[in-house]
């Protein structure tokens, strides 16, 4: 590595949003650990896995507010690190069927999880290096509809698109833009459902029994599949949709109703 591969390695940053936990916190730690300087952005302080909060920065707040973008921009102009990559994670899942959605909660989903994202490509259009990648967080529910995430899944469905858009918007600065479609991952938000069943070890092996792979992937899984798309490694890539479902939207009902045995 040469001298200003070296410098432009030391000043590279990464912005990851809900950043805090789950999939965004395993991501934070793999940039981390390949000698990024992780900006956070988390409703939830400090806004960084706490293992991280010392080296990296924090920013409270909330990805649909104008204060919180603000205080981004300021502090990466201040900091003199270079912006090469952000990652779009932070979203809000209510478990609630369409037609049982009220407008303010169906309008309050999509200005997290479209809206929100879109603030933050916003701040990337000014900010971000040329070279630089975008990886958004979709869901293979942004590609397949669920009867209990009716607004969540309407959410996914336009950041498939805002992906596809922002990939052409940015295709002359050599600005990649990609999403991560992951099938159910071990996070909080997975891990509600089972601890709420009566044995939740049992409701665990039935979801993973869904799964051709016969397991739910871990953060640290997706994490990597975000590194890969934010790295050169991928420089073929803009506008696609990588899918990360252990095999679920490659199955038919069949699989499911037999436990893929035959
Ligand atoms: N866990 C899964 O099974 C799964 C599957 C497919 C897609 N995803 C997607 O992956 C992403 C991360 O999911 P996760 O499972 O890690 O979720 P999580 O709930 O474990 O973590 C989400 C993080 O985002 C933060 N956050 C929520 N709303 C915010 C807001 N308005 N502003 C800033 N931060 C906010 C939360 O505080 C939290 O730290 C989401 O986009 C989710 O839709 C998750």
């Amino acid at each position: 590595m040469n001298q200003a591969d070296a410098q432009a390695t030391d000043r590279r940053a990464v912005l990851i949003t809900g950043a805090r936990a789950g999939i965004g916190a395993a991501c934070a730690r793999w940039f981390a650990a390949r000698a990024w300087q992780v900006i956070g952005v988390d409703i939830d302080a400090p806004a960084l896995p706490d293992d991280l909060a010392g080296e990296h920065t924090g920013v409270v707040g909330s990805v649909t507010g104008d204060e919180t973008w603000n205080r981004v921009a300021e502090h990466i102009e201040k900091s003199g690190h270079t912006l090469r990559a952000v990652v779009n994670n932070a979203a809000h899942q209510p478990e609630l069927p369409l037609l049982d959605t009220s407008v303010e909660e169906f309008s309050a989903v999509l200005h997290t999880n479209v809206v929100g994202m879109f603030r933050a490509i916003k701040l990337a259009d000014r900010l971000l290096a040329c070279d630089g990648a975008i990886v958004n967080m979709a869901s293979i529910l942004g590609l397949t509809a669920d009867p209990v995430l009716g607004a969540y899944c309407v959410s996914k469905g336009a950041v498939v698109q805002l992906t596809r858009t922002a990939a052409l918007a940015f295709a002359d600065r050599g600005i990649r833009v990609n999403a991560v479609c992951p099938g159910a991952v071990r996070t909080p938000l997975t891990t509600r459902v089972w601890d709420l069943a009566e044995d939740p070890q049992a409701a665990r092996a039935q979801m993973e029994r869904l799964y051709p792979a016969g397991r739910i992937a871990e953060p640290e899984d997706i994490a990597a599949i975000v590194g890969m798309l934010a790295s050169g490694e991928s420089r073929a890539m803009t506008g696609s949709l990588v899918v990360a479902d252990g095999g679920l939207t490659a199955t038919n009902a069949e699989f499911a109703l037999t436990g893929g045995l035959v």
